[in-house]
């Protein structure tokens, strides 16, 4: 066996089950990743010599590299994961799914010899802080370096975990091959995929096998497949909340810390919200990042909420982000990061669309000379960065605590440009879940009259490892068992008015609806009720250094009747999908909504 008597893992489970996936997949070697800052630089120089990536000017990006990506493999691939419980609708009508049996067959003549003339590499990670109560840990195998040293950027990885895991401990076994084996003496692609694709969760026995895919939301198993997908599964049978959402903390000019736990579906500025600057006016307030993507929330013994942010590093969105947008992110991205396929300026540096100025010429993502009036982008719209969670000026000094923070309200957003006002909050825990179950973003303007939101429920469509039913019902009992749970909250930063123009200035702006959450969830903020929830008056927001027309901020918060009817009565296309398995709470919260419609005057408007 090549995992030999010298595996560095007294851990007897572990050591065969490499043993049987070395078997299957018959790599050249096995490397155990002890995670130190030289096996990363060996790996790298490996792969720069490879051609996998490219070392970026050592004065402008020290230690950081740029991979290109086949063009094939860009994204997330939604349509080749599968959650392959026993019972199909335990994977409920929002996954893909396969009887586990038949997946299996399936795969086994996949990854037979997947491996060949490559390394396959151990990787041991932990998801949140090692040791931590709300951690887990999980071991991928993979015979791609490019996964193995983003891993290293983005988990708690190596020997340290194996001294966690001790001879016993449990973990999730992950399984990655790019599915591209190499005969003897064959000449290696610099980005080795493969054209058939499985992202593959087998929730009841905690499983993950990714097949064909190099692209990190489908090969760094850790984050959407473990932390999100079989994690929520966890979460379901153990009573905790695994979770699609930063975390922050927002601190007050006395010193005071509140944390709040935030989702939103992609390109609604998530990692913005997680580094967000206070505005001119807010002296003294501070934003702490914990996390920008992933929260993992468990009950403490005193009722109150606790999350980690199992992740150790960000795996980001490049192209738009820039001092402007995102200063703290920029700084992160200082050093020892790993882009994937931004552009190549002509000084070895990198370079996105609306970074900064554009370069007269670079190289773009595909490898061809690029200028300002080329036709194409330089940097691939889904381009991302790998960055040490640790380099972001506002993390926060909890952030590594392994109790986690606690978390005092949740906050639900999408991106709608008509009906959903600046923010509101939910009546109760079980209207809040209603109104987190509903949301989403619009695919396209909206014809007049019509509700066209793309349903995203919790922020959670592709990361649900279960039937999204079970999960809205999981929320309503957990929520349930909670003294205090924390308040639930909804925002909308992209209101347009009639001339198509943003209602709202979003960014660092965004503060101002934090702060009226902050008092709302203290005791100290002021809210009238609407007939869709608990809404701030223009009294109740702080202006200091905004100059924010009363009248626009009345319309910004205004109810359309019409429109919040066509969008309740959308709904039930939603819940119709998931049969007996919707909540009677959804469906009672829903006609609870439309009756306080039916109520409403046409356009609810609060008047000071
Ligand atoms: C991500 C995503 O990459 O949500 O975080 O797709
Ligand atoms: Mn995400």
């Amino acid at each position: 066996m090549l995992n030999s008597a010298d595996a560095p893992s007294a851990h007897a489970k572990l050591n065969a089950w490499i043993d049987e996936i070395a078997a299957l997949t018959k790599p050249a070697a096995i490397h155990w990743c002890d995670g130190s800052k030289e096996e990363f630089d060996r790996m790298c120089a490996e792969m720069v010599a490879a051609g996998t990536l490219i070392k970026l000017n050592e004065d402008k990006r020290p230690g950081s590299y740029l991979a290109r990506s086949s063009p094939s493999d860009v994204a997330r691939v939604e349509d080749r994961t599968y959650i392959c419980s026993e019972r199909e609708e335990d994977a409920g009508p929002t996954n893909n799914w396969m009887a586990p049996a038949e997946m299996r067959k399936t795969l086994s003549g996949l990854y037979d010899g997947c491996m060949q003339g490559r390394t396959m590499y151990v990787v041991p990670f932990s998801m949140g802080p090692l040791g931590s109560p709300i951690a887990h840990i999980g071991v991928q195998l993979t015979d791609s370096a490019y996964a193995a040293a983003n891993m290293r950027i983005m988990t708690r990885m190596g020997s340290k975990v194996l001294d966690v895991l001790g001879a016993d401990g449990a973990f999730v076994p992950c399984v990655h091959s790019v599915g591209a084996p190499l005969a003897a003496g064959e000449k290696d692609s610099v980005w080795p995929c493969n054209d058939e694709k499985y992202i593959v969760h087998y929730p009841e026995t905690r499983e993950i096998w990714s097949f064909g895919s190099g692209y990190g939301g489908n090969a760094l198993l850790g984050k959407k497949c473990f932390a999100l997908r079989i994690a929520s599964a966890m979460a379901r049978d153990e009573g905790w909340l695994a979770e699609h959402m930063l975390i922050v903390g927002l601190e007050s000019p006395e010193g005071e810390k509140t944390y709040v736990a935030a989702a939103f579906p992609s390109a609604c500025g998530k990692t913005n919200l997680a580094m967000l600057i206070p505005p001119a006016g807010f002296d003294g307030w501070k934003v702490w990042t914990v996390g920008d993507d992933i929260a993992w929330i468990k009950p403490g013994a005193d009722g109150k909420l606790y999350a980690i942010n199992p992740e150790y590093g960000y795996f980001g969105v490049a192209p738009g982000t820039s001092d402007k947008s995102n200063p703290s992110a920029m700084k992160a991205l200082s050093k020892d990061c790993i882009y994937t396929n931004v552009a190549l300026t002509d000084d070895k540096d990198v370079w996105w669309e609306d970074m900064s100025a554009a370069p007269a010429h670079a190289i773009d993502w595909k490898g061809n000379d690029w200028a300002p009036d080329s036709d194409t982008p330089a940097a691939h719209p889904n381009a991302r960065f790998t960055a040490p969670a640790s380099q972001c000026p506002s993390i926060d000094p909890n952030w590594e605590d392994p109790k986690g923070v606690p978390i005092s309200a949740f906050i639900f957003g999408g991106r709608l440009s008509k009906t959903f006002p600046l923010a509101y909050q939910a009546f109760d825990w079980n209207h809040g879940v209603y109104m987190a179950a509903t949301m989403g973003s619009e695919a396209t303007a909206a014809a007049v009259g019509q509700a066209a939101i793309r349903r995203d429920p919790f922020a959670m469509l592709p990361f649900c490892g279960y039937n999204m039913g079970d999960y809205w019902q999981h929320w309503v009992d957990f929520g349930a068992k909670l003294s205090n749970p924390p308040a639930i909250f909804r925002v909308n930063w992209f209101r347009k008015d009639q001339n198509g123009k943003f209602m709202w200035p979003g960014f660092g702006q965004n503060m101002r609806v934090l702060k009226w959450i902050v008092d709302r969830v203290n005791g100290n903020g002021n809210a009238v009720e609407s007939p869709i929830g608990l809404m701030p008056t223009h009294a109740d927001i702080t202006w200091n250094g905004l100059d924010y027309d009363k009248d626009t901020f009345e319309h910004l918060m205004e109810v359309d009747r019409a429109g919040a009817m066509a969008d309740a009565e959308d709904q039930s296309e939603l819940f119709g999908r998931f049969g007996d398995k919707l909540p009677a709470e959804m469906e009672n919260q829903r006609q609870a909504q439309i009756k306080r419609l039916n109520d409403a005057p046409e356009i609810w408007r609060h008047k000071s």
